[in-house]
């Protein structure tokens, strides 16, 4: 059987691809590199088409033959897209429905797209439910919760299943520290490393509910298996709640460093606390979070440091 990975040369679909493939599937990736890396895919097997979700063509060409696309390919950055909201509308809402149409073109049976916790905006109540009201508060935000409703709409016009996975702040292997608009987690451990102080966004009393990157691959492999799973969305989080003064708390505990953080403006278009309800995910697809925060935040320390 046959899978596509868009984004797949990336953080999360390059772990998505190389699961998918233990499982004895043959593995295609889509990913124009833009903030994927050939380094991911290292001693893969899978095929890589160097090309553009936005690309009609590279489309149709990734999804022949396929069963189930697992797509990842975005312009992953909030800050990026309330500076550029143009590109993140194109790349993400665009890009997933010019997918969608290949998919339905070349008879896929299932796609399982990427969204995000940041369809919430942090109006909803905590912890946040997959039927709680959908407030985006950046065109990120915005472009995840297009692409959700494409799914269902594609789902009833023609047929083809769609599974909705919202990842709340997935961290582990492979998330660099030293691309434009790095995530938290490895910008804190490099930062540390180096005898920097981290830098904090605002008052470092936000919240976010980090999820291993493990378990996030898990959830997307069942959402590939279970029949009843199509049309639904489904909360992928560990279900706890950290501020990011205990973030950098425990990671100087695992560093054994106590270097004290600097504090800058809050970003723009960032959500103030986002904490999941991940029981119908628990419910429904028999999958829950494994792994624990100390030993999540270990092992990606563990590959930070052999990066340096
Ligand atoms: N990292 C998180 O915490 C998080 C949280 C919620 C949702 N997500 C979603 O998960 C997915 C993967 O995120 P990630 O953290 O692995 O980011 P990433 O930047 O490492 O991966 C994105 C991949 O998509 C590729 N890509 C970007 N634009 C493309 C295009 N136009 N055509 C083809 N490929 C393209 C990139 O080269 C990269 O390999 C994204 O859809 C993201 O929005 C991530």
């Amino acid at each position: 059987m046959r899978a596509l990975v868009t984004g797949g040369a990336g953080f999360i679909g390059s772990h998505i691809a190389d699961a998918v493939e233990g499982q004895g599937w043959q593995v295609v990736i889509l990913d124009d590199l833009s903030t994927g890396r050939d380094e991911n895919l290292e001693g893969s097997g899978a095929e890589l088409i160097k090309g553009d979700v936005c690309d009609r063509e590279a489309c149709l060409a990734a999804t022949e033959g396929v069963e189930v696309v697992f797509h990842l390919a975005a312009a992953r950055a909030v800050g990026l897209s309330v500076t550029d909201p143009v590109t993140s509308d194109r790349v993400n809402t665009g890009g997933t429905v010019n997918l969608l149409t290949a998919a339905r073109d070349n008879g896929v049976r299932r796609v399982i797209i990427a969204s995000s916790s940041s369809v919430y905006g942090g109006v909803a109540p905590l912890p946040t439910p997959e039927d709680a009201p959908l407030y985006p508060k950046s065109p990120y935000a915005v472009s995840k919760m297009a692409s959700e409703t494409y799914c269902r709409v594609f789902s009833e016009l023609y047929g083809i299943e769609t599974v909705v996975l919202r990842f709340f702040n997935v961290y582990g292997p492979r998330q660099h520290p030293r691309s434009p608009y790095a995530a938290a987690i490895p910008l804190f451990v490099e930062a540390l490393l180096k005898g920097d102080a981290p830098t904090i966004h605002g008052d470092g009393l936000q919240s976010r509910d980090f999820t291993f990157v493990e378990d996030v691959v898990n959830a997307n492999l069942a959402a590939a298996k279970v029949p009843e799973a199509a049309g639904r969305p489904y909360n992928i989080a560990a279900g706890r709640q950290h501020t990011i003064l205990d973030l950098i708390a425990a990671i100087q505990s695992v560093l054994g460093t106590e270097i004290e953080p600097v504090h800058t403006d809050p970003r723009p278009g960032d959500v103030r606390a986002s904490c999941a309800d991940a029981s119908r995910a628990e419910e429904e697809l028999g999958w829950r979070a494994q792994v624990g925060f100390e030993d999540g935040l270990r092992r990606t320390i563990e590959w930070l440091r052999d990066q340096n």
